[in-house]
């Protein structure tokens, strides 16, 4: 496997070869990345994996500082698991002018967008050179950031990238907990109470699977459930699959989406459901 810093480097690397297989990643993996990584390698494509922890899409007060750099572990798993190239470029390398082009993606604003200004616009820009750069013929992204998901389905659509997108089940430990690099931020304690919130989203996903459509009131439920055990709730919000906004009262195709805090972590997790 190769480790490379540089644009140059990639591209000569690549040689102008556009059949790879893509899985950006901000590092700091776990079972989840490399479940990425096994799916997409069943393609039979050379698999380049990104490790770059974008700054531009945390806020003020957000992890950027802390967030985990763990370069020579990340690539060992990487190498392990049939990745051919790893591109880790530096702030610089990523963004060398000062003023920065910005894609500004729908519906940015909502759900995390509302407590994380400017998350997506960063996610999206950062993608799309990503993109540029390593112009992959197909990419995969994780179901857990649904939103992110939905985002940059939509970024390579209107865009016209030639980049087919792959979606991948959330992977989760043996309780039910959503793998995230931010767990590892969660005390003892937090850890141990986390599933709650999925057990909150199988729940509700139930009650609306059974007939409930009272989804405004099922919102509230589940928050105070949350609120109650020492969480602060962000959002829990069931919204249409097709634009995450909303469901009209005939909408079927539905994905019930929250996000929450435990003392200083946040996370986030999400099930799809749908309306007989
Ligand atoms: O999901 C992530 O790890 C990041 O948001 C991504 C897509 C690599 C962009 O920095």
């Amino acid at each position: 496997m190769h480790l490379l810093h540089t644009l140059p480097e990639l591209r000569a690397a690549l040689a102008g070869q556009r059949e790879t297989a893509f899985v950006p990643t901000m590092g700091n993996l776990h079972a989840g990345h490399i479940a990425l990584v096994e799916q997409i390698k069943v393609l039979g494509r050379p698999v380049v994996a990104s490790i770059f922890v974008n700054p531009l899409q945390f806020g003020v007060g957000e992890d950027f500082q802390r967030y985990p750099r763990t370069l020579a572990a990340d690539c060992e798993q990487l190498d392990a698991a049939g990745c051919d190239l790893v591109f880790a470029p530096d702030g610089h390398e990523m963004y060398p002018e000062p003023q920065t082009f910005q894609v500004q993606p729908p519906i940015a604003s909502e759900l995390c967008g509302a407590f994380r200004p400017g998350h997506f616009s960063g996610v999206a820009t950062v993608v799309l050179k990503l993109f540029n750069m390593v112009q992959p013929a197909v990419a995969i992204f994780g179901k857990k950031d649904y939103q992110q998901l939905f985002i940059l389905k939509g970024l390579v659509r209107q865009f016209n990238l030639p980049i087919r997108v792959l979606e991948a089940e959330t992977t989760r430990a043996a309780d039910g907990l959503a793998l995230s690099s931010r767990n590892g931020y969660l005390s003892a304690a937090e850890r141990e109470e986390a599933p709650r919130l999925v057990r909150l989203l199988r729940e509700v996903a139930a009650r609306i699977a059974a007939g409930e459509r009272d989804y405004a009131g099922i919102e509230q439920v589940a928050s105070n459930d949350l609120a109650a055990h020492g969480w602060r709730v962000d959002y829990f919000s069931v919204r249409a699959q097709a634009n995450l906004l909303a469901p009209a009262p005939e909408t079927r195709d539905l994905v019930i989406l929250a996000a929450a805090r435990l003392g200083a972590t946040r996370l986030i997790d999400n099930i799809e459901v749908r309306v007989a």
